[in-house]
């Protein structure tokens, strides 16, 4: 499986554009709708203690503090994620793997973790990890989108489906979301939900920027006809991508 860059951000040759990276999703309305959607799952209580897998920026750790007034922690694999935190006014961020959390047992009131599974190597483990440090009655939250949900408004469908395929073999889980209902109930999660949000991109921008949907078949066969089946797109007023986020709540029991 190729590397992606939020495996491993500090790895990468400018580990920083990956923060703007978050920053410029982040902007995207769809986002803040599911982030706060994500936030309700967890049902914070005020003075409550909460867990963040995966924090990134710490943006949204810092939004749970300041609308519920709740106590935040973020953790992340990367240091340069969690030097950002930290500058941003995150105060307990700490670096650790998802798989490996430096917490003891049901020291908190909830956990979650946003498009942090899609890229971890052991995702039941870390699912156990947030399970074992949420006090009894405590919510877990996992959010991630699911690339098998991809569709892309070219008129060559064969083209589409190759290029969005190689984009689901980018991620390690590109299609974990859909089945984490099903991972909550087998760690011995209840009251287990799922919900889906679908975002939908009509702006031809995104083929290029953040999306970089164009650069998706670089380096394959199909790089020149893709190229062409997006300009077409674009050109006939048809651009569309979409892809479904699912969000899996659940209660910790004992
Ligand atoms: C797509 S970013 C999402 C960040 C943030 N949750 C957000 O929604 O903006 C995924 C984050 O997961 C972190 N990550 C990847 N693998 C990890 C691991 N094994 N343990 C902890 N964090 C990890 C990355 O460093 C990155 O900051």
């Amino acid at each position: 499986m190729p590397p992606h860059a939020f495996t491993a951000v500090d790895d990468q040759d400018d580990p920083s554009a990956w923060v703007d990276v978050l920053d410029k999703v982040r902007a995207h309305p769809f986002y803040a709708a599911y982030k706060t959607r994500a936030a309700e799952l967890l049902a914070p209580r005020a003075g409550g203690r909460y867990l963040e897998v995966g924090t990134g920026t710490g943006n949204d750790a810092l939004a749970l503090f300041e609308r519920y007034g709740v106590r935040v922690v973020g953790v992340d694999a990367s240091e340069t994620m969690i030097a950002e935190a930290r500058r941003r006014g995150l105060e307990e961020a700490t670096v650790a793997d998802a798989t490996a959390l430096p917490f003891e047992d049901g020291s908190f009131d909830g956990a979650w973790a946003d498009r942090t599974f899609q890229h971890l190597a052991e995702p039941e483990r870390a699912l156990a990890e947030m399970a074992r440090v949420t006090r009894a009655g405590g919510r877990i939250v996992v959010v991630d989108p699911d690339y098998g949900t991809q569709a892309v408004a070219v008129e060559d469908e064969e083209i589409a489906r190759r290029v969005l395929g190689s984009r689901v073999r980018h991620l390690r889980n590109g299609t974990l979301a859909h089945r984490m209902a099903g991972r909550f109930a087998a760690a011995g999660l209840q009251k287990v939900e799922a919900e889906a949000m679908t975002l939908v991109v009509r702006d031809p921008t995104a083929v290029d920027n953040v999306m970089g949907l164009r650069s998706w078949a670089d380096g394959t066969a199909d790089a020149d006809a893709w190229h062409t089946a997006i300009d077409d797109s674009i050109a006939r007023g048809a651009f569309l991508y979409a892809v479904t986020f699912f969000l899996t709540a659940g209660t910790k029991v004992t």
